[in-house]
């Protein structure tokens, strides 16, 4: 969750680290800091607040040094206060830390450390495992052909207990960076005469496109020349160089006032890219190269078990929705987090996917350790190319929608809900779907790009509706079967945005309960497609009505509503069933972000939360 860079070369390493943790700062934003090698001591800054706040500290601090290291924090052990922020140095002053993730024996480690007279200053799990490194170093004696630094670092991560992504730095190797990984993201950038570190790929690109993926516990060794890669047990590990598509204009903001509007406005594109070459020559079905999924395998397969969190939870209901209605095949729904722990009996004929944005969510990596460690297949829909849940799986689809990285998923979701729908065709096609019913849900899946544009095409009126309705404190979102978890996503953008209550239910279950909140004061934001249940839909609003419940309804371009029965109405047009889903969410990310811009709030960075949640 928190942003790490590090930098070796010849450059000022102050200036690209800071470059790297602006362009990380989705990933945790309570504070920040950097510390560069300079003069035999660390030159440090860190400050509660935005990378900008640390610039600011930063540019009086004359840091000149070549070797460096950075990191934006999402604060786990300690609150939000300058001492807490990363890096840490050792209380000998030798060594500098940054780290991303858990030590859970921290407690422990810090009594002993008491014992022999290290010295604390923050109440972070990371400065504990600074101090345990400089207490190994102390104790180590220097050997001919190995790295004392090196050594100490590997002997500390012995006996750290939980999940980390490291760098640190000694003042007695000024140009040299030792980081390693157990559960946290680590990719090392190879660029011309400089080596990078960070835990997310769009901190590199604008320096390097070539990169390797650290994998869970590897120790990287990088000096200003060269740079080596071995286990914690000391095996050496032969790197492999991959070279990452994503350009650096891919995570600016351009003209955009947030990258969630960006993002939001990149959809068609998006789904485009999801969908490109990956249809069957006759147009009749989905190609999916990398699911590792022969038809006679596929044949032994009679169930479906999604794992995922959030967002990626609601493509999953989704997606459950498509394949049983389409493939006839049963489907179940977990949350990663619940899963893991459950032990839930599963027939052996289970077929398992992860869906993650990042591939990088601790739950859903732990859910698919599970999975696998129990025997079952798992196959992911990832985003991040190269992310630990895409490395682990046994095959999966790309999105292909590039960098998202204003921290409400949008362009991702609906590239989840795509995938979703062509995963159903897939399936459906090998059972029982015609050809030319295949041919049509092809045709019809071709539409949603255009069909999107359709939509955003409604943002001023969208707008001009959230305006009416930003001091509202609490809202519904009502919808039925596949649009069910979209009024669940719709609740989630709210809330996580505009801090305003919201609550997602299935339409006709309301009267079960939640009905009991409507009033003048709680808006219902209402799908009301056309198809087989619209007129049950048209009952359910005159309850709300009823109970003068204001209602946004988001209906089919010619299905007539009776007269007043909105109070606002957004169109959408009319689509398959299987781009429903996708077409019903833009509007309710557009109004969720128009009431968050409305109540200026910060849209990109929300309070409490980081892009790609690593930790559990
Ligand atoms: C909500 C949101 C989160 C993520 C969730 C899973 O807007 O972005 O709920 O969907 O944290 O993240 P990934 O998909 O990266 O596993």
């Amino acid at each position: 969750m928190c942003g790490i860079v590090g930098y070796i070369g010849k450059q000022k390493a102050s200036a690209i680290i800071l470059e790297g943790l602006k362009r990380l700062e989705y990933r945790g934003y309570d504070s920040a800091g950097l510390a560069v090698q300079q003069n035999g001591r660390f030159g440090l800054v860190k400050k509660v607040g935005r990378v900008d706040n640390l610039i600011a500290q930063a540019a009086k601090a004359r840091l000149t040094g070549t070797t460096g290291i950075g990191h934006t924090r999402w604060a786990t052990h300690g609150g939000v206060t300058d001492a807490n922020a990363h890096p840490h140095l050792s209380s000998d002053g030798k060594f500098a830390l940054i780290h991303n993730g858990v030590i859970e024996n921290y407690v422990s480690i810090k009594k002993f450390l008491l014992t022999k007279g290290y010295t604390f200053q923050s109440e972070t799990d990371t400065e504990v495992l600074c101090n345990l490194i400089a207490y190994h170093y102390a104790k180590e004696t220097e050997e001919e052909g190995t790295s004392r630094f090196l050594t100490s670092v590997r002997k500390t991560l012995h006996h750290a207990e939980g999940t980390y992504g490291i760098a640190t730095m000694c003042t007695d190797c000024p140009a040299e960076i030792v980081a390693a990984r157990k559960g946290s993201p680590l990719i090392l950038g190879v660029g011309d005469n400089e080596y990078l570190l960070a835990s997310d790929v769009s901190a590199l690109i604008s320096r390097t496109q070539n990169v390797v993926y650290l994998k869970d516990r590897e120790i990287v060794h990088i000096t200003a020349r060269n740079f080596s890669i071995s286990t914690l047990d000391q095996e050496d590990v032969a790197p492999v160089i991959d070279t990452v598509t994503w350009r650096v204009e891919d995570s600016d903001l351009g003209s955009s006032a947030h990258f969630m509007e960006k993002e939001i406005f990149e959809q068609p594109a998006a789904l485009e890219n999801t969908m490109r070459g990956r249809f069957s020559e006759d147009q009749s079905t989905a190609n999916f190269g990398g699911l590792n999924l022969p038809p006679f395998e596929f044949r032994q397969i009679d169930r479906i078990h999604f794992c995922a969190c959030g967002s990626a939870w609601h493509a999953c209901l989704v997606t459950e929705h498509l394949i049983e209605r389409f493939a006839r095949m049963p489907v179940e729904v977990d949350y990663s987090s619940e899963f893991r722990y459950r032990n839930s009996p599963l027939p052996a004929s289970t077929l398992f996917f992860i869906i993650s944005q990042s591939g990088e969510t601790i739950d859903s990596l732990a859910a698919l350790r599970e999975a696998k460690r129990k025997g079952y297949k798992v196959l992911t829909m990832v985003n991040v190319v190269g992310s630990t849940i895409a490395r682990e799986a046994d095959g999966g689809v790309y999105q292909h929608v590039g960098p998202e990285i204003g921290v409400a998923s949008t362009k991702a979701f609906t590239s989840q809900l795509l995938l979703g729908a062509m995963l159903a065709l897939y399936f459906a096609r090998m059972r029982d779907m015609s050809y030319s019913d295949g041919v049509e849900y092809v045709q019809a899946l071709k539409m949603a790009p255009e069909l999107v544009r359709k939509v955003l095409e409604q943002a001023p009126h969208i707008r001009e509706i959230a305006r009416r309705y930003a001091h509202y404190k609490d809202f519904l979102f009502l919808g039925r079967l596949s649009l069910f978890p979209v009024a669940l996503e719709g609740a989630l953008k709210l809330k996580e945005i505009s801090y305003i209550h919201a609550e997602g239910y299935p339409a006709a279950e309301m009267k079960h309960g939640p009905i009991a909140l409507i009033s003048e004061q709680c808006p219902s934001v209402f799908f009301a497609p056309a198809g087989e249940m619209f007129s049950k839909l048209v009952s359910s609003m005159q309850e709300i009505k009823a109970r003068r419940g204001r209602i946004i309804a988001i209906v089919t371009e010619g299905c007539e509503l009776p007269p007043g029965l909105a109070d606002e109405l957004i169109l959408i047009p009319p689509c398959h069933e299987a781009v429903l889903p996708i077409v019903a969410t833009v509007p309710v990310q557009l109004l969720s972000y128009y009431i968050a811009v409305e109540l200026c709030r910060d849209v990109d960075k929300p309070r409490n939360l980081a892009k790609s949640v690593t930790v559990e």
